[in-house]
């Protein structure tokens, strides 16, 4: 199965795909152990910092290695692409899906940038998704610029997009305030188009709002902050008990809690085939 075909998959059965950001060995290892145990799909994600951090080839490397290792269903995807020369440089290092994000760009800009990098991506046959309305980055204000169930059928019309990010209340990072997603609103796009809908900003999301987002349309659900959240704070903790010097012995103490963490959110999306 392709991540088109997954993301038609999960539209038909009214669950989600969890895409979960990693960072290095250890949150991936993370990602894929909990993977692993809950016999679930994974999207895995990296950022344009993320590839400059551990580097293009070796990033895709180490993820499509998981993948064959840990035998679980899963595909590598470019989050928040901000330019058409990462994408390439991304498609031609066989990741299996991409982002791009001209979301802060006018309406047309969008339109023209996202359909531009559909064409590039056509002849790989990966999935493309593209961001319509604004989700806050980290440390932004929203300041409206959420998604409208017209422009959102415009825009798919017009991008041949199969996937879109939409802005229904969600944010990156966590939340000064308890978030309120617009279901409503998210309902209303998922009626105007059959475009595969993405949650970005989850972290801070309580689960019983993401799977009411799951059940009005959304089939992938982006996970970041809390995976370093979890991970950094375990780490400090492990470092302050002790003085081992072993990395071998103090990360994965630090990658168990994060294992538990992802556990919990693989069932929340309800693509888990373990109970
Ligand atoms: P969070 O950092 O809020 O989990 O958002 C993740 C995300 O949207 C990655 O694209
Ligand atoms: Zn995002
Ligand atoms: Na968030």
């Amino acid at each position: 199965m392709n991540v088109k075909e997954l993301l038609k998959k999960c539209q038909r059965d009214r669950t989600a795909v969890l895409a979960t950001n990693f960072y290095n060995f250890e949150t991936l290892t993370a990602v894929m152990q909990a993977a692993q145990r809950m016999q679930a799909p994974v999207l895995l994600q990296l950022t344009r910092s993320s590839i400059n951090y551990m580097g293009l080839e070796q990033a895709v490397g180490m993820g499509r290695r998981a993948i064959a290792d840990y035998g679980v269903e899963g595909w590598i995807h470019l989050d928040h692409g901000g330019s058409v020369e990462l994408v390439e440089r991304c498609l031609d290092a066989g990741f299996d899906s991409v982002m791009i994000d001209a979301s802060e760009r006018p309406f047309d800009e969008n339109v023209s940038t996202t359909r531009r990098v559909v064409e590039l991506a056509r002849p790989y046959g990966v999935n493309v998704e593209a961001e319509l309305g604004y989700v806050a980055k980290l440390g932004q204000a929203q300041g409206g610029g959420f998604t409208t169930p017209e422009e959102a059928a415009r825009f798919v019309e017009a991008t041949g997009v199969d996937a879109l990010a939409v802005a229904i209340g969600s944010a990156h990072g966590f939340y000064k305030q308890a978030p309120r997603l617009d279901i409503e609103r998210l309902a209303q796009i998922h009626a105007a188009t059959d475009a595969a809908l993405v949650l970005h900003g989850s972290s801070g999301i309580p689960h019983d709002m993401v799977r009411e987002a799951i059940a009005n349309g959304i089939v992938k659900v982006n996970l970041a902050t809390e995976i370093k959240d979890n991970f950094m704070r375990a780490l400090k903790g492990v470092l302050l008990e002790s003085e081992e010097i072993d990395l071998r012995k103090v990360f994965p103490k630090a990658v168990a809690p994060v294992v538990e963490l992802l556990c919990e959110k693989y069932r929340m999306v309800g693509s888990s085939k373990v109970k």
